[in-house]
Order: structure tokens, then sequence, then C-alpha cells
């Protein structure tokens, strides 16, 4: 069975076997933190947009493990220059790598480096993650767009993870709709009160999602897929 391990913000990290990955590695800074980027031992850095709450410590991580950082071509060239390995995608396509298989979805958001706009790193996105037999749903910063139920009707999701929060992404009653639209097994509310902009209750929306089960993971805990 893989496992997902929630790290705060929008950090997850999925185990099967030994294959090991982290999606949006923003640790340092996050007081709810439930690693410090140091403490990480991973094969694979996805990262979804270049805002300094999703790259986050990515770069350190990789240079430390010797992990590779998968993104968009602009993201992810954008690392290279920081002489770390990379695996450069885009939008609508997918790649088997050794622990399975990666797709970049869209999303609607702002793509800046840290909080550097003159720096483009191309458009945000989400992850679409096979591992262990099981379809992860990663949508990293977005608002709410009606393409998600394309996104559901094509894949059988078990676990998606869904921002929250409002203000930069989909607030509450729009991640509502999300659900709706991905038909996910099971749904964890992401990308919420780390900040005091991003307050957001998940118990509140747990009580409003009718078509998937809400699993309110606490920083540091851990599910099976
Ligand atoms: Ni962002
Ligand atoms: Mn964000």
């Amino acid at each position: 069975m893989p496992l997902a391990k929630y790290l705060g913000h929008s950090c997850v990290e999925l185990f099967e076997g030994n294959q090991k990955l982290i999606v949006d590695p923003f640790l340092t800074g996050n007081e709810q933190a439930a690693a410090k980027h140091t403490e990480v031992d991973t094969g694979y850095i996805l990262v979804s947009h270049g805002h300094g709450d999703h790259i986050g410590d990515a770069i350190a991580i990789a240079k430390r493990t010797g992990a590779t950082i998968i993104g968009t071509f602009e993201l992810t060239n954008l690392c290279a220059k920081k002489g770390v390995d990379i695996h450069p995608m885009h939008i609508g396509g997918a790649h088997d790598f050794d622990f399975g298989r990666v797709k970049l979805t869209i999303a609607h958001h702002g793509g800046g480096y840290g909080d550097d706009a003159s720096i483009y790193t191309g458009p945000p996105v989400g992850f679409l993650i096979e591992i262990g037999g099981k379809t992860v749903y990663h949508a990293g910063d977005t608002g709410l767009f009606y393409d998600m139920k394309l996104i559901g009707e094509m894949n059988e999701i078990d676990l998606a993870f869904l921002p929250i929060g409002d203000n930069f992404t989909m607030g509450l009653d729009d991640a509502v709709k999300a659900v709706e639209f991905l038909q996910p097994k099971r749904v964890v509310p992401i990308h919420f009160n780390t900040f005091p902009v991003i307050k957001a209750s998940p118990q509140a929306f747990a009580e409003k999602v009718k078509y998937a089960q809400v699993v309110i993971l606490e920083p540091g805990n851990s599910i099976e897929i």
C-alpha cells in the first residue's frame, strides 16, 4: 500500500516500498511544518510553481539528496542553473518514472520565483501521480476550473489534495464544487491556516462535501492511499 504523509501547507510525501517523492517542500519558514528540510530523504521533488510557499526548500533538498526536480520546463531549467538534477515536463504531458507516472495538469494561478514576479517560472500546474497502483491528484495552487470535471472523468482518483484557504486559491465552497467535479474517493484539504489570510475550517469543508470522504490530516500525519 502506498502511503501519503502531510507535512503542512501544500507539502506531501508519497511512499511506495523504497520509492519516495515529495510535492511542494515548503518547510523552512512554515511554523506548522512537520519536518525540517534537512530531515527529508527523497528521490524526486515535484514543484507545482515557483512561489516561495511551494518551491520552498526544493533546491536545498535536491542538492543534499541528489533528488530530481520535476516541474514545468521553465521552472526546472531555473532550478538546473542552481546545480540540481531536473526532469522538465509540461501541461498535458505524462512520464513514467521508477516510482510510477506523473502528468501535469492545468492550474489557474501565478508563476514567479519566490516573491520576485520579474522571474517567470512558467504557468503553475497540478499533478496526477500514479504510485503503487493508486492515483493521487495534487491540485497545486489554483482557482476552481471546470476542466476538473474532465480530470475526474478520465482518472479514478483515489486521493485528492485540494487547497481550501481562499484568497490565493479556491476557498471552501469552490473546493466543495471541485470535489463534485473530480469525484475522488477521498480528499485531503491543504493550503489553509498557514498564514492568517488563508484561515479556513477543514471541519466546515468536511461537512459540506457530499461526494467523497474528507480526511483532515494534521502536519506529520500519514494515510494509506
Ligand atoms: Ni502560489
Ligand atoms: Mn501557495
